[in-house]
């Protein structure tokens, strides 16, 4: 196993790259089943999500070739095999796409329940109301959900949540659908926008991709495209924190700053300093403390997204006075406040808020990331600490962050990667 050594105290400086959005390549690269031909998709970022999508894909047929670092080529002609490996399928959250797109090429998938970070209860039922308003029936047995159709037709459906998976899955579910289906109160983040235009330049018949009702003309058939992803709004908006909590100089490039403002928004009311550039953005941070928040809630795009919570949690545990923090999303998603707490931050949490008593300094200490954005608050609150901070499980910083220790060993972090004895191996020694 691996964990990150940080030293803190350097104040980050120069510039990071961001690579291509996590969130929208994994609802991309299923969404490649749907083409009769290769897609090449570009800005595709490394990390262990997207690995897994592309084992997927291989084991049930497709050929995918690595064309350079962030570039792929996928060609699904080959795939007869409707059933996803359950161990893989469940290691991600990300693999509930393939059930939109298997039902709509195939008429049937079948799909583990799907896994993802632990952030309190994550029901499918918003997905599987879509596949049967589609005219799908499904069941769920042994841990997979099965959905079969004889023929699917277009409808009206209505979410009775806000959900960006939901509003993925109908989307790659209605595609290749007879007739028109009308998605209402639909998600708006980014990523749908980018799915909606990577397969509308295979020929499908999408509009509205960014409001809250997205129609959806079925087409025949859908094509191979060269499509590149956007950038990463979550990874950007981490290095910006990153660089005003050390009190840095930071420039975030290869970036869309219209994808940011509800983090940049945010960071300027704190006192961070940030310019804003075509596709890039600097982020000067101050030496003295930041103005606390006093009500800072995570909210559906184009609100403050949950994805950013952690982060901020950790700058604010040096601001000065009480922040409040409220998560609106998830019903779990404090976990790395008792690891912040090692560290001398002072943060209670009752139920869905947070409340955060600037302190004057964090120290470091070995901690755990509990899942993919806890471990970059605790990333954050490493550089910042005074002293070594250890952070175990980095395998979920992985996922989701494309080369994170070179990226901010190359901006002045002190950070390295090491190997440790699983515990698990130390015990049966014992
Ligand atoms: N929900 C339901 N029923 C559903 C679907 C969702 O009740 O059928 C609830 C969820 O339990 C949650 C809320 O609706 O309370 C929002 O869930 P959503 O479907 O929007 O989230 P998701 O698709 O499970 C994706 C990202 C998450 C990100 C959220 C919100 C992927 C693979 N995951 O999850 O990313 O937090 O949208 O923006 O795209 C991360 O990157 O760290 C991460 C957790």
């Amino acid at each position: 196993m691996e964990k990150f050594i940080i030293n803190g105290g350097s104040k980050l400086k120069g510039a990071v790259n961001i690579s291509g959005a996590k969130n929208a390549a994994v609802a991309i690269i299923p969404a490649a089943i749907l083409a009769d031909g290769p897609c090449v998709l570009e800005n595709v970022p490394k990390i262990n999500d997207v690995t897994v999508c592309l084992q997927i894909l291989t084991e049930m047929g497709a050929k995918v070739r690595m064309r350079g670092k962030n570039t792929i080529q996928i060609d699904a002609k080959h795939i007869r095999d409707t059933v996803v490996p359950y161990e893989m399928a469940r290691s991600i959250r990300a693999s509930y796409y393939f059930m939109g797109a298997l039902l709509t090429k195939f008429n049937h998938a079948k799909v583990s329940m799907p896994g993802g970070c632990a952030l309190g209860d994550r029901p499918i039922d918003q997905h599987l109301k879509c596949f049967k308003a589609l005219g799908a029936n499904y069941s769920i047995e042994h841990g997979m959900v099965e959905i079969t159709a004889d023929k699917l037709i277009g409808t009206q459906i209505y979410f009775d949540k806000i959900t960006v998976g939901a509003t993925i899955n109908a989307m790659l579910a209605a595609v290749k659908v007879d007739g028109l289906t009308i998605l209402e109160n639909a998600a708006k983040e980014p990523h749908i926008v980018d799915l909606a235009n990577f397969l509308n330049s295979m020929g499908a018949d999408i509009m509205g991709a960014g409001t809250d009702v997205i129609k959806i003309r079925g087409v025949k058939q859908l094509s191979g495209a060269n499509y590149a992803i956007i950038p990463d709004q979550i990874e950007a908006g981490t290095y910006m924190v990153a660089a005003a909590a050390t009190g840095g100089d930071v420039t975030i490039k290869n970036i869309i700053p219209k994808h940011l403002e509800p983090i940049t928004s945010k960071l300027i009311k704190m006192g961070v300093v940030v310019e804003e550039y075509d596709d890039s953005m600097r982020v000067v941070g101050a030496s003295e403390p930041y103005e606390r928040m006093n009500n800072l809630k995570t909210m559906p795009h184009p609100g403050f997204p949950t994805d950013m919570q952690p982060q901020f949690a950790a700058l604010l545990t040096l601001s000065s006075g009480t922040s409040i923090i409220t998560e609106s999303i998830y019903e779990d998603r404090f976990r790395y406040v008792d690891e912040l707490r090692r560290m001398g931050a002072d943060i209670s949490v009752d139920g869905k808020v947070a409340v955060i008593e600037g302190v004057e300094k964090l120290t470091g200490a070995p901690v755990k990331a509990a899942d993919l954005r806890a471990g970059a608050a605790l990333i954050i609150a490493g550089l910042c600490a005074k002293g070594r901070t250890e952070i175990e499980d980095i395998y979920h910083i992985e996922r989701g962050y494309e080369d994170m220790e070179r990226k901010l060993r190359a901006i002045g972090a002190d950070i390295v990667k090491r190997k440790y004895p699983d515990p698990d191996t130390i015990r049966n020694i014992g």
